[in-house]
């Protein structure tokens, strides 16, 4: 299932954003006790951060019961100011009663392969399968149904989704949970989740704005289907839902037909 949310302002889509992440935990820890959120970095992820720090939502939500990982990570240290990581801790982790066994990092400190290992084995650990030794031993599409409670992604204006980069052949995996990623366009690596464990999520939230993905937006929501060349077509829960929040400049060549907001 999916669907597109437009609102008239980045303001009022960031209010919505925050809105609909209080709803999911609220309703994630009332079935199972805990909600396990997945960050992204970008700047349009940052600002939904600097608002969940803030009144009134920092109080609204269960900080205790919160889990929160990660889509992606560059190849750096926690402490870089390219860290992902860093990004979340600085807007919003380091402003909320969260528990450090409550976040769960990607280790962007270590070699692209052995930090995708790590992860790996961190999630497998957490939602109990049996860690992983050695990524190539690992059973295929072994993705437990239900993973993630809440996915919260971003979107390059090349159409690129956490470290899913068009050409890369991460895009197309469907064995492991986490791959390294050359990426040529920036000459860097990074480590993301691919494309089984991001659609094993109950729920995905694509935060989108700004003109400059407008075009972009159209032919991922729109186009024809070639995850290759557009990243973020990959991501289609299998059981979940998927709902894109948009402002209203980045769905200027959506139709007006979509717009439920
Ligand atoms: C990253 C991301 C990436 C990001 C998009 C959108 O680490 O860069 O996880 O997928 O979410 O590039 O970023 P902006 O909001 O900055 O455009």
């Amino acid at each position: 299932m999916r669907d597109i949310e437009i609102y008239p302002t980045r303001a009022e889509l960031m209010e919505a954003a925050a809105e609909r992440l209080v709803t999911l935990t609220e309703r994630a820890i009332k079935a199972r006790g805990l909600c396990t959120v997945v960050l992204s970095g970008g700047s349009t992820p940052r600002e939904l951060y600097t608002l969940l720090s803030q009144e009134p939502f920092v109080s609204q939500l269960d900080w205790a019961n919160l889990h929160v990982f990660w889509g992606d990570e560059r190849a750096v240290p926690p402490a870089h100011p390219d860290s992902n990581y860093r990004l979340a801790a600085d807007a919003l982790l380091a402003k909320v009663p969260i528990s450090p066994e409550n976040v769960h990092r990607i280790p962007g400190e270590l070699a692209p392969a052995d930090a995708a290992i790590a992860y790996e084995r961190v999630l497998r650990r957490f939602f109990g399968d049996a860690p992983a030794t050695q990524h190539n031993a690992l059973p295929g599409l072994s993705v437990p149904h239900a993973l993630f409670d809440v996915v919260l992604l971003g979107m390059g204006a090349d159409g690129h989704t956490a470290s899913l980069f068009p050409g890369t052949t991460a895009v197309l995996e469907r064995d492991r949970w986490v791959v390294p990623v050359a990426v040529r366009q920036l000459d860097a690596w990074r480590i993301t989740l691919t494309p089984p464990v991001l659609n094993a999520a109950r729920q995905i939230l694509f935060l989108v704005a700004g003109a400059e993905k407008a075009w972009t937006l159209a032919q991922v929501v729109t186009g024809p289907y070639q995850p290759e060349v557009l990243p973020a077509q990959a991501i289609e829960p299998e059981a979940g839902t998927l709902l894109w929040l948009v402002d209203a400049a980045a769905a200027v060549y959506l139709d007006a037909g979509m717009s439920v907001s």
